[in-house]
């Protein structure tokens, strides 16, 4: 058995057995602590905490780490709720445009975007593709990520959608985080159904969606309903097919337009609706008492110069809000989500306390891993984080563009 105890915490941060699942509005402001802390874990499982004045002295020496955290903080590791982490290649050439004056509206209508990451990943093989990722993937652990999500989207083909899939299982099989797999097969409509996206559609449900469900390549479903996309009315189509073969709905909207995709979202019983950089008081209105979760991106609005979602409003109004990445090669390239903590404080006004609760606990939610993930309590095997040295936790979001995370631990056994 591997024993790690962490001795003489500042401050360990999210940590009791009574956090709910979901936090929402007035309570995000309130994260629960314990000063001058310890915690035990046993091959992975918490199985102590509190304050230092009550360890008991140890016993048992062997196969034991001390761990002393002198100055530091500890967490749980932040659960990115969203991202597009397997994708062929960057895409400089776009942000050049963008810098030059082209909307990412106007590089996607001429051919960019997402079909063309479509086209270089059908000229990627499964193990490059795989390879890619897992650089990524540790990349993103090191600022403190120990759950993502990712989604495919960028085959846009039967073959090469299950292609992305097949990385994804790979990678879940094969990392020491925990990973949770979307497919997004209505991420664009390909050049060729182009004047009948109609067929791409029935692709999607006829041919996509059973071998995917068959051969158990994914958690859950997405599509981005957007104006030169998919419409509501599609994204209800497509959502309700995934719901028959057991795929909860995760989706895209909101992005560039309100089309009613988050009422229709949350009647279709999504767990998450993503992005919302425009919201309006009915879809505000629709996510209310309900359990699906609003999931913001502002290093997408960041890297885009588009709005950032009004995090305040939804806040304010009594919703519960996540952060996310969008790790993805054209609108965010980026998996950092130190950097994320900072932007939701800058720009969405978010405190702190608020933007921890909304990468910890909500974002672990948003992933449908709160059983496991996101809080510090008896019997878990959740990732933890520990700091460098810090004055506090504000700290971490004001001193941003630096990593201040020192270590991930993490109880997944086949490492
Ligand atoms: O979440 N909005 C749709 N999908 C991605 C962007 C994909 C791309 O440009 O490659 C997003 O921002
Ligand atoms: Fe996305």
């Amino acid at each position: 058995m591997s024993k790690i105890l962490i001795k003489n915490i500042k401050k360990l941060f999210q940590v009791g057995e009574e956090i709910p699942e979901i936090i929402r509005g007035e309570a995000m402001k309130t994260i629960p602590f314990i000063e001058n802390a310890y915690l035990a874990l046993e091959d992975g499982v918490i199985v102590d905490y509190g304050n230092m004045e009550n360890l008991e002295g140890i016993s048992d020496w062997r196969n034991l780490e001390v761990i002393d955290a002198t100055g530091k903080f500890v967490f749980p590791a932040f659960c990115d709720a969203h991202s597009h982490l397997v994708f062929a290649k960057s895409r400089e050439e776009e942000f050049v445009d963008r810098i030059n004056g082209l909307s990412y509206e106007e590089i996607a209508l001429k051919g960019g975007g997402i079909l063309n990451s479509a086209k270089k990943l059908a000229e990627t093989n499964e193990e490059e593709l795989y390879q890619g990722a897992l650089k990524r993937l540790s990349k993103v652990m090191e600022t403190g990520t120990g759950a993502i999500e990712i989604k495919s989207g960028y085959g846009l083909s039967v073959e090469a959608e299950l292609k992305m899939l097949r990385v994804i299982k790979r990678l879940k099989e094969n990392a020491p985080v925990e990973i949770k797999s979307t497919f997004l097969g209505a991420h664009a409509v390909p050049l060729e159904f182009k004047d009948n996206k109609k067929a791409y559609i029935n692709l999607i449900i006829d041919e996509m969606l059973p071998q995917i469900a068959d051969q158990h390549l994914a958690d859950f479903i997405d599509v981005f309903c957007e104006k030169n996309y998919f419409t509501k009315e599609e994204m209800q189509q497509i959502l309700d097919a995934g719901l028959k073969y057991g795929l909860q709905a995760k989706v895209h909207v909101n992005q560039f337009n309100v089309l009613g995709g988050v009422k229709a979202a949350v009647e279709l019983n999504a767990r998450s609706v993503d992005h919302l950089e425009y919201i309006s008081d009915a879809d505000i209105e629709a996510l209310m008492n309900s359990t699906c979760i609003p999931t913001l991106l502002p290093s997408c609005s960041y890297f885009l110069g588009i709005p950032y979602a009004d995090a305040r409003k939804m806040i304010d109004s009594g919703l519960p809000v996540a952060l996310a990445s969008d790790y993805n090669p054209g609108s965010t390239p980026s998996g950092n989500l130190g950097f994320v903590w900072s932007l939701a404080c800058v720009k969405l006004k978010m405190t702190p306390e608020e933007a921890l609760n909304a990468l910890t606990v909500n974002a672990a939610y948003a992933m449908g891993l709160s059983h496991s993930h996101g809080k510090i309590a008896l019997g878990r095997k959740s990732p933890i984080l520990i700091t460098k040295e810090i004055p506090n936790l504000s700290y971490i979001p004001y001193a941003f563009g630096e990593n201040h995370i020192e270590r991930l631990i993490l109880p997944k056994s086949h490492s």
